[in-house]
């Protein structure tokens, strides 16, 4: 099925990130958020991507106009209706995740294919909160978004082969590479690099080396352009502690427990970079 029109629902880092390359490829988009503030701010910091993009020469003024005008905003969920493909990049909790899937299967057009951009939930619990969970499938983009290549594709294990095909073509158009991976706890992408992320903040726990020398070996040893706690401090510590979470979880493996000193970093709001604070500090 041939798609013009993408509703991405939450405005918040990914979500503005994946409506402006969305746009940029010349979809209509229409972006949604609850919370008015989230939307300005969503629609402020595409506009800042834009304008270092023209002052780059990466693209012309007209484009930057061009992929501006392609974008509506709402705040309103219900008026989210004229639309081919919904990606959703909310809040990474099950049932506010089940209770936007649950609506939007009641008011779009029954072709229309709905997508999540989670990190780590399962797809296949996803869709089973809707009546066409052949068309719902997992679009992780990762972030930044307009810089990073990848999104994985997640068939949960009722998503049909139209609807793998037709979001396969969809990331090409956005210009980026689309990898398949099975809806079993993590995908790849968190399954690698969480219990790396978690073993370097075990090292630093343990007092085998400093923050800054831990993040060194990587980068300098290992060619990574952030070390894994900046790299931490930048994905959200809350949110590499609850992806730690579903892994332990979901595999019920000992191997995947996180690191104390993460959950206390939680516990005292230092989430890294958002908060201000995480392993580093933020101005
Ligand atoms: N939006 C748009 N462009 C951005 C950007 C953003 N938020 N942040 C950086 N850029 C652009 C810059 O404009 C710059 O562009 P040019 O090459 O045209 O100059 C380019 O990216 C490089 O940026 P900087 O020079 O400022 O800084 P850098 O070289 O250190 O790169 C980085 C920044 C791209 C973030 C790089 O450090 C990097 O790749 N880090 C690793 C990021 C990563 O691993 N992301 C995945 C996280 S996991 C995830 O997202 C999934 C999950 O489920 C947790």
């Amino acid at each position: 099925m041939p798609i013009k029109r993408i509703a991405v629902i939450g405005a918040g880092q990914m979500g503005a990130g994946i409506a402006h390359i969305c746009a940029q490829a010349n979809y209509e988009v229409l972006l949604q958020d609850k919370n008015e503030s989230a939307l300005t701010k969503g629609i402020t910091t595409i506009e800042q991507s834009l304008t270092r993009a023209v002052q780059k020469e990466r693209i012309t003024e007209i484009e930057k106009e061009r992929t501006l005008a392609n974008i509506t905003t709402t705040a309103s969920l219900s008026e989210i209706t004229e639309v081919d493909l919904a990606i959703e990049a909310v809040i990474e909790q099950l049932d506010v995740k089940q209770n936007i899937f649950a609506s939007l299967d009641e008011q779009l057009h029954d072709k229309a294919i709905l997508a999540t951009n989670t990190s780590a939930l399962p797809i296949t619990e996803i869709a089973s909160a809707t009546t066409r969970p052949e068309k719902v499938i997992g679009m992780h983009f990762m972030n930044p978004v307009p810089v990073m290549r990848l999104v994985e594709i997640i068939r949960a294990i009722q998503t049909d082969d139209a609807t793998y095909e037709t979001v396969v073509s969809v990331t090409k158009q956005l210009h980026k590479t689309a990898v398949t991976v099975k809806d079993f706890p993590g995908f790849v992408s968190n399954r690698v690099l969480m219990p790396l992320i978690n073993e370097a903040i075990f090292t630093v726990y343990e007092g085998i080396a400093t923050i800054e020398d831990v993040d060194a070996v990587m980068k300098l040893g290992m060619n990574h352009p952030m070390g894994p706690l900046q790299l931490a401090d930048f994905i959200g510590l809350d949110t590499c502690l609850y992806i730690m979470e579903v892994l332990y979880e979901g595999f019920n493996d000992p191997k995947y427990r996180p690191c104390p000193l993460l959950r206390q970093y939680v516990q005292a709001g230092w989430y890294g970079r958002k908060s201000g604070r995480g392993f580093y500090t933020y101005t």
